[in-house]
């Protein structure tokens, strides 16, 4: 069994900047696979163009195996942006607003995706609640990736329901929807192991993504989910500094 031993403050800071030096190589390293995979990917589309103007068996087997690295390029893509996004939050932005107009706003946009998926946004928010400092752009993507799961988990439809209230005078917003749940084993995974997805396609960084998010506005997230009934995500973030909390 082991004991957690609190850092010094000079451990602590050496590992921060061990950290910091690693995301930085680690971006660095994405941005110079993301260049030449994008000219990769342009040279396919037209390759995929000019093959497809012949009808010979040859080109026809020929487009098929073009359009699965085309696939497999695209998905490529799609980890490098995700992994970008991972790590720019540590760039932090924080303005002091107000939670529920952000979640009307995130509301008004994401409507239309859930139309399509038949999923029915149930707002329910709270009154009086204190001003927050939050950086919109990354809440918004942190609201963006745990929506998109829910709608993932829903894949006929159902019922996505956002709460904001006040509790031990922090705030909290519940993202709630009534789809596949999880059972407890993905419930270990899900925040402790970056790339863990139970998705053909999925990245499995969307929830560390929203976990650091949180993290970085000093707010705390947790999950309660039951496989066949569906998974609700609490994100508790302190009110701002000099404001009256309720
Ligand atoms: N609302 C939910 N309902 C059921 N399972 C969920 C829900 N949210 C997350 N999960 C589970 O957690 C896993 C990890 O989610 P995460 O968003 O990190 O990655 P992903 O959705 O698989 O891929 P991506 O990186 O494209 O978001 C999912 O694969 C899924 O198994
Ligand atoms: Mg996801």
């Amino acid at each position: 069994m082991s004991a957690e031993v609190p850092l010094a403050d000079d451990e602590r800071q050496r590992l921060v900047d061990q950290y910091a030096q690693i995301a930085a190589l680690a971006g660095g390293l994405a941005h110079e696979i993301r260049n030449p995979l994008s000219t990769i990917s342009l040279n396919l589309e037209l390759l995929v163009e000019d093959i497809a103007q012949g009808d010979s068996p040859r080109d026809r087997r020929m487009l098929r195996k073009l359009q699965t690295v085309q696939r497999e390029c695209g998905h490529l893509e799609t980890i490098l942006e995700d992994f970008l996004r991972f790590i720019r939050v540590g760039e932090i932005d924080l303005e002091r607003t107000d939670l529920n107009e952000q979640v009307r706003q995130f509301v008004d946009f994401y409507q239309t995706e859930a139309s399509a998926a038949d999923v029915e946004i149930s707002p329910h928010l709270g009154t009086d609640l204190p001003p927050v400092m939050l950086d919109l752009t990354l809440f918004r993507q942190a609201l963006f990736n745990l929506s998109r799961n829910a709608l993932q988990a829903m894949p006929k439809g159902g019922l996505l329901e956002l709460q904001t209230c006040v509790r031990d005078g922090w705030l909290e917003l519940s993202l709630i929807d009534n789809g596949s749940g999880m059972n407890e084993e993905t419930v270990k995974n899900i925040f402790k192991k970056v790339f863990f997805s139970t998705k053909p396609g999925g990245t499995g960084l969307g929830l560390p993504t929203v976990r650091r998010i949180v993290e970085s506005h000093g707010g705390r997230i947790s999950v309660d989910s039951a496989p066949g009934r569906g998974t609700r995500f609490t994100i508790a973030i302190p009110p701002a500094p000099d404001s009256s909390v309720p």
